[in-house]
């Protein structure tokens, strides 16, 4: 089985993050191969400062370590660094409808409409469809915002394949988790947890100190009915610390309301603030040491190396297939 995912290197990776998507790229480790990128030509779908696209790219490569992503077993390794990205992505984008595109959802919400939106907005869904076709992906482990994408994914390839025949791409399944696949925000659990909200009282971001992590769960919106259970509909404040706190601790939401039953929300608060400042605790160390350390350039080159020589080959079959190049 082979797996592929990534993230973008945009700064404040947060707790959504870690729970719908990086905590599966470890568990995947024990399952198949595992190829994690770090997807810096999404970022600049909107303007990036160089310099700081560069540390958080960094940053993102320390956090896959710190988290327990092994170089060694995986593959680890930047977008940009591997150019059949960009090339599979043009032949995609030729298989691609305009109107599956405008569809999107993110590219709705992101564009808005504006006739100035940049057109790699738009065209993302398909660099996307090629990180993962490029390397014969079997398993994609995502969050739940992802669907959307993966479903194209999947659609492109099956289209690719009735015209040139199955062995053209391999057509990949998304993996979400039950817990944490859509953690909400804490000052507003009708919106999803998002790097880029302005508030910092909205998000829990995996580098946080542990009073900025209390600050943030002791004022969670909830509601005023003091009953806890979970019901995302009528009490989503609540039932998104409840799913936070079965992420972390590996327990059903079911189990964690029924141990708070007839206490206030203080108490879960109280005790949610110590779950997620244990569980964060050994990666903000890991991070400290990782960080600066000259190792992480050496592994990023070396996963760069070695992702190419899969895309490479997926590559020129897919081309040949296409009937480009000489
Ligand atoms: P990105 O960088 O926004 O997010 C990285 C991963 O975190 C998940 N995620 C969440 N999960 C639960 N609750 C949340 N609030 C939450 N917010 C984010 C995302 O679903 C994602 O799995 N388009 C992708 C990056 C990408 C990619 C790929 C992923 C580019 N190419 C190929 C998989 C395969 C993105 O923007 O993720």
């Amino acid at each position: 089985m082979r797996v592929f995912s990534g993230v973008q290197p945009t700064g404040n990776i947060h707790i959504g993050n870690y729970l719908g998507a990086l905590r599966q790229f470890v568990a995947l480790q024990d399952e198949g191969e595992c190829i994690y990128c770090i997807v810096d030509l999404h970022a600049i779908t909107l303007p990036k400062d160089p310099s700081e696209l560069r540390s958080h790219i960094l940053d993102v490569a320390a956090l896959y370590m710190a988290i327990g992503l092994d170089p060694k077993r995986s593959i680890l390794f930047v977008q940009s660094d591997v150019p059949g990205h960009a090339e599979l992505s043009w032949i995609l984008t030729c298989c691609a409808y305009t109107g599956e595109l405008s569809r999107m959802t993110q590219f709705k919400d992101k564009s808005r409409g504006n006739e100035s939106a940049p057109a790699g907005l738009f065209l993302y869904p398909v660099l996307m469809a090629a990180d993962i076709l490029l390397y014969d992906a079997d398993v994609v482990p995502v969050g739940q915002d992802q669907k959307q994408h993966i479903e194209l994914t999947r659609d492109l390839a099956v289209r690719v394949n009735n015209r040139f025949g199955d062995d053209t791409l391999v057509v990949p399944d998304g993996r979400f988790l039950k817990e944490g696949a859509r953690v909400m925000a804490l000052d507003d659990p009708t919106s999803k947890m998002s790097k880029s909200a302005e508030s910092e009282m909205s998000r829990i971001s995996l580098l946080d100190d542990d009073a900025k992590i209390k600050k943030a769960i002791m004022r969670a919106t909830t509601d005023s009915d003091g009953e806890i259970r979970y019901d995302i509909e009528r009490k989503p404040g609540i039932s998104n610390l409840l799913s936070i706190y079965g992420a972390f601790s590996g327990r059903s939401v079911d189990d964690v309301a029924a141990q708070y039953q007839g206490q206030g929300y203080g108490s879960l608060k109280k005790d949610l603030v110590e779950v997620t400042v244990d569980a964060l605790r050994p990666i903000k160390e890991r991070f400290c040491e990782i960080r600066p350390s000259g190792e992480l350039v050496d592994a990023l080159r070396d996963g760069a190396e070695r992702a190419n020589a899969i895309a490479a080959r997926v590559l020129a079959r897919v081309q040949g297939k296409f009937g480009l190049g000489v």
